[in-house]
């Protein structure tokens, strides 16, 4: 078993829409609501988009069918040509690049009118030295007047219960059913956890499983505060779930024009 975040979604790459019970329904509504996110921060469809933490494309493929002009960026190999194959797949032009966010700068060409990095992705980084070093690269790649947007877990919350583990998502699929669940060991300070990524495959009448683990920060809405006014964005605002938004808490900041 390894905690390396590359070796983690290399293993998930293939099965990773397991963690939606409907992945394709997932990706439609989740661009629902960033569209319409982004569309409230006087920015217009076809804006230029950098997905820097893209996965298979959950959020770049959604806003692509949208309009946006999206380039996603991932430091999985894996889960870039997944991301190339169902972007072929939902006929949509994207284009990709393998890249640690914290070197964006150098590896990505030009700059973009939104940059942005859903699902809890930058909780990957676990020392506040890295957090900066990323939110400096993704700063680098914006338009001036640029959107920096970042979706994570309400850790404020979850710091206070610290739960052992997610609730299981259970779908019935083609190969048979699918059950996938997280279980969550938490640092003894309470700032970090292991994350085991549980996914359970149904194979004719047996069971196949499979543990992936990974470390993740639990960052608390004032340390993220922090480190965008560190990086010199400016109107750092937190948009809270609720029944018509993202599912998650985000952030957004913005360049100056
Ligand atoms: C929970 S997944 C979310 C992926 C995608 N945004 C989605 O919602 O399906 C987190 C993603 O962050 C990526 N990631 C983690 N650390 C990264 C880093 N330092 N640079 C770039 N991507 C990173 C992982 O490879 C993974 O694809």
């Amino acid at each position: 078993m390894t905690e390396s975040v590359a070796e983690f979604y290399k293993e998930l790459a293939n099965d990773y829409h397991f963690i939606f019970a409907d992945w394709r329904k997932s990706v439609l509504r989740q661009s629902e609501a960033l569209d319409h996110l982004i569309r409230a921060q006087g920015l217009k469809v076809g804006a230029s988009v950098l997905d820097c933490s893209c996965g298979i494309g959950t959020q770049a493929i959604g806003l692509a069918v949208r309009g946006y002009n999206v380039h996603g960026t991932d430091l999985s190999a894996e889960a870039v040509a997944r991301a190339q194959q169902e972007a072929e797949r939902a006929k949509v032009k994207i284009t990709f690049g393998v890249s640690d966010f914290r070197e964006l700068e150098a590896n990505v060409p030009g700059t973009f009118d939104v940059v942005l990095s859903c699902d809890n992705s930058i909780a990957h980084l676990l020392t506040e030295e890295d957090l900066e070093l990323a939110l400096h690269n993704m700063r680098a790649k914006l338009n001036p007047g640029g959107l920096l947007l970042l979706s994570l877990r309400d850790y404020d919350t979850l710091i206070k219960e610290k739960p052992q583990s997610t609730l299981p998502v259970v779908a019935d699929r083609e190969m048979g059913r699918s059950i996938v669940f997280q279980v969550w060991d938490w640092a003894e300070d309470g700032r970090s956890y292991r994350l085991n990524h549980f996914t359970l495959k149904q194979q004719d009448n047996d069971w196949q499983t499979s543990v992936n683990s990974t470390r993740l920060r639990a960052w608390q809405r004032a340390e993220i505060e922090a480190a965008l006014a560190a990086t010199g964005l400016h109107n750092v605002t937190w948009h809270m779930p609720d029944d018509e938004s993202y599912y998650q808490p985000i952030v957004t900041a913005r360049l100056t024009d």
